[in-house]
């Protein structure tokens, strides 16, 4: 599969099936949020795989109850330390750990996994669960598991409306 293809081929993915993910397969997906850019090359982050199932349970919960957590066998949670906003203003730690989880995104889906990125959480209840420092931050929480569905392709908006050259139009 070429990067290409994984970019178009991945999908938001809510129903999983009950079956363990390999932690071959695991591992490679922990990889390449290892290699992925950091500001500065800081790598102040730490990537959590959630595979005890009491700890899925309460991670769901955690998660605002969202059932996918629950039916996925692992949970990855993407935190960092040491944020500080860099020259542009934004947060390096965001920017950094948006990063690491889009190619954890794309790897999962060469190898036939699905995820879905998670913004409801509630931080606090994640750090309880899996015993995460208080200067932490959590920026996202993805199930990882085989999919047990295939939803459809949700739209994009036109080229033309969000790409411009040389000057904002
Ligand atoms: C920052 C961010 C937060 C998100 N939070 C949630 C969430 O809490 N629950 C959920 O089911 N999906 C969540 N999503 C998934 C989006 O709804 C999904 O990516 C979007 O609808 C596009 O669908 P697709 O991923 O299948 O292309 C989130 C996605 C992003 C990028």
């Amino acid at each position: 599969m070429t990067v290409e293809q994984a970019i178009k081929s991945r999908k938001s993915i809510r129903k999983y099936r009950d079956k363990p993910v390999e932690s071959e397969k695991l591992n490679l997906v922990l990889e390449a949020a290892r290699m992925a850019p950091s500001a500065r090359n800081m790598q102040d982050w730490k990537f959590i795989a959630v595979t005890d199932k009491e700890k899925v349970r309460q991670m769901q919960d955690a998660c605002m109850g969202q059932k996918q957590v629950g039916m996925a066998p692992v949970t990855l949670v993407v935190c960092a330390n040491n944020d500080s906003a860099m020259p542009c203003g934004q947060s390096k730690t965001s920017v950094d750990c948006s990063i690491a989880m889009s190619f954890m995104m794309l790897q999962a889906t060469e190898l036939g996994l699905g995820m879905c990125w998670l913004g409801a959480f509630d931080e606090n209840k994640v750090k309880e669960v899996l015993g995460i420092p208080e200067d932490y931050i959590v920026v996202a929480v993805s199930p990882l598991g085989y999919a047990d569905e295939e939803p459809a392709a949700k739209p994009r908006k036109a080229f033309d409306e969000v790409v411009c050259f040389d000057r904002f139009k």
